[in-house]
């Protein structure tokens, strides 16, 4: 089977003055169309690191990352660019939402970027945040959202063009319990609909039941966790 995204011995060093820092010691990931995995470590253990180097958005030492078979590692600024808008979807701790953008123009931006014309972006932006439970919201600014529904508006955008996988950075850091929840449970029934993967980095144990399988970064590897 193809894989949604393969992640062959990473090694990351950062340097700092004249200290090494070794994130990733050869760390392996294959995660399979439409699974939900969860990454879970201490602080500092290289989660962050982790998924920027999944995105291709920093540089490793060695090792190779394929998204949808594309060969990430070896591919030109341009060409990483462009597996990253056809092939991925982001969700931040942060919602990162544009201030002065409505809900729906939010959603409809990275569809745009993507090539879809004006109004079938619009079509497609508005049944995506009709998904996520924001049908009534369309028209609002984030800071006419509460939290829950600004990270709502997040996961409708992070899957507008069918990206093959989600990578979300402890995407309910900053939210309370029940919205948390909504989230993760939005994650999961979206995924199994959309046949979406999803990368979730969490520091919330309570949240792991909605996973297949959960990784746990260790010295530099992932581990099966538990
Ligand atoms: N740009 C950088 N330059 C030097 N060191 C860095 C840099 N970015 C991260 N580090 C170091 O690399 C290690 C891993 O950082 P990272 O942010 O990936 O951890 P994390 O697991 O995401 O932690 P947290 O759970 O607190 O978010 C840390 O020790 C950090 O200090
Ligand atoms: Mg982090």
């Amino acid at each position: 089977m193809n894989s949604a995204l393969t992640a062959v011995d990473l090694v990351k060093h950062y340097h700092q003055g004249d200290q090494v820092i070794e994130v990733l010691r050869g760390a392996d990931l294959r995660v399979n169309p439409g699974e939900r995995l969860a990454i879970v470590g201490r602080s500092g253990s290289g989660k962050s690191t982790l998924l920027h180097v999944l995105a291709g958005l920093d540089d490793v030492d060695s090792g190779e990352v394929f998204v949808s078979g594309h060969n990430m590692t070896r591919a030109s600024a341009n060409e990483r660019a462009r597996i990253r808008a056809n092939n991925m979807g982001f969700v931040y701790q942060n919602h990162h939402l544009l201030p002065e953008f409505s809900a729906l123009e939010n959603v409809v931006l990275p569809l745009q970027i993507a090539g879809v014309g004006k109004h079938p972006a619009r079509e497609q932006a508005a049944h995506l945040l009709n998904e996520v439970g924001l049908g009534a919201r369309c028209g609002h600014l984030p800071s006419a959202l509460s939290g829950g529904e600004r990270q709502r508006v997040a996961v409708a955008r992070a899957l507008a063009g069918q990206p093959a996988i989600v990578l979300a950075d402890e995407p309910t850091g900053n939210l309370d319990r029940d919205n948390a929840e909504q989230v993760i449970e939005l994650l999961a029934q979206l995924s199994t609909k959309h046949q979406t993967a999803f990368v979730v980095v969490t520091h919330d144990v309570s949240m792991l039941p909605h996973f297949d399988r959960v990784l746990n970064l260790l010295d530099g590897c992932l581990k099966v966790y538990g």
